[in-house]
């Protein structure tokens, strides 16, 4: 899979197009070039058929679209007919992606071959294993945390919705995700760069600056914190926070794409901004 000379490698997140303004933005993504790649960084929505309406609309415009999940795609939710649970529920969102020509995280790396190439683009579901406890001083247990988190009256939608099965826990699901993407990424040429692309962000730093401190314990995992060196990232792409922003660990851009809620979006001076360029250099600007 190769890309032309002027192609660049995009990416946005929570799209959450069950929200009709949102619907319609992603109407009208189009890429930059004709051989633009968009990575899609999770929570398209909750519902399978708003999903694959969201991926089939973005792949007949972008050469390659790469999908992973946020919690959203996972949710069960009762507004939707599809009412698999868990494991299930992700292999048949696989397969629904798949069969639309989008690459998910049980396909082959595609080796990006365009500007600042060659890299391998990594779209990974880890999950999240209740480890990020700074929010909850003195909590050394998953237990404690959330007793504490549900006192101070933040708990995630997750704890209703999203479901483990055929795993005990969440954080359960999270340990068995992150050993075998750990296993597929040492697999790898150990000269490759990589683009790391994960709903949850790999590191607490931004988490630091939540309106609710903590809502991290739903936001990653401790496992995952030196993952950016370890295995070679040029850039780090991440969501689920709807805080888009920039920041820099190592040398190491991590890149939040996210689009978020119209509520969010329409309340910044700014309009929401479209895919953000992965691979731009230090100064934004296209390499
Ligand atoms: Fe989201
Ligand atoms: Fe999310």
């Amino acid at each position: 899979m190769t890309a032309p000379g002027g192609a660049h490698l995009l990416a946005i997140s929570d799209l959450h197009v069950g929200y009709a303004e949102n619907h319609e933005i992603v109407e009208a993504l189009r890429p930059e070039t004709d051989g633009d790649w968009l990575i899609v960084a999770g929570d398209v929505a909750e519902r399978f058929a708003d999903i694959t309406w969201a991926l089939r609309t973005l792949k007949q415009q972008f050469d390659t679209v790469i999908w992973l999940p946020g919690n959203h795609e996972l949710w069960t939710h009762p507004s939707d007919p599809v009412q698999l649970r868990g494991e299930e529920r992700y292999r048949r969102l696989v397969e629904e992606v798949r069969a639309l020509g989008v690459i998910t995280p049980e396909d082959p790396y595609p080796l990006w071959e365009g500007p600042r190439g060659p890299v391998a683009v990594v779209p990974m579901f880890l999950l999240y294993d209740y480890t990020w406890r700074a929010g909850t001083p003195g909590a050394t247990t998953k237990e404690a945390a959330l007793a504490q988190s549900q006192d101070l009256g933040v708990v995630c939608t997750d704890e209703h919705f999203l479901h483990p099965d055929p795993l005990p826990g969440l954080d359960d699901w999270c340990r068995a995700r992150v050993a075998a993407t750990e296993l597929r990424l040492e697999a790898l040429d150990p000269e490759l760069p990589t683009v790391l692309a994960n709903h949850w962000p790999l590191h607490p730093e931004p988490t630091e600056i939540l309106r609710y401190p903590s809502f991290a314990l739903w936001c990653g995992t401790e496992q995952t914190e030196q993952w950016h060196t370890r295995f070679r990232a040029t850039e780090v792409v991440y969501g689920h926070l709807h805080i888009p922003r920039t920041i820099w660990r190592d040398g190491v851009r991590f890149t939040e794409v996210s689009l978020g809620y119209p509520r969010e979006w329409g309340s910044r001076q700014k309009p929401p901004e479209g895919p953000r360029r992965i691979l731009a250099g230090p100064a934004g600007t296209a390499g």
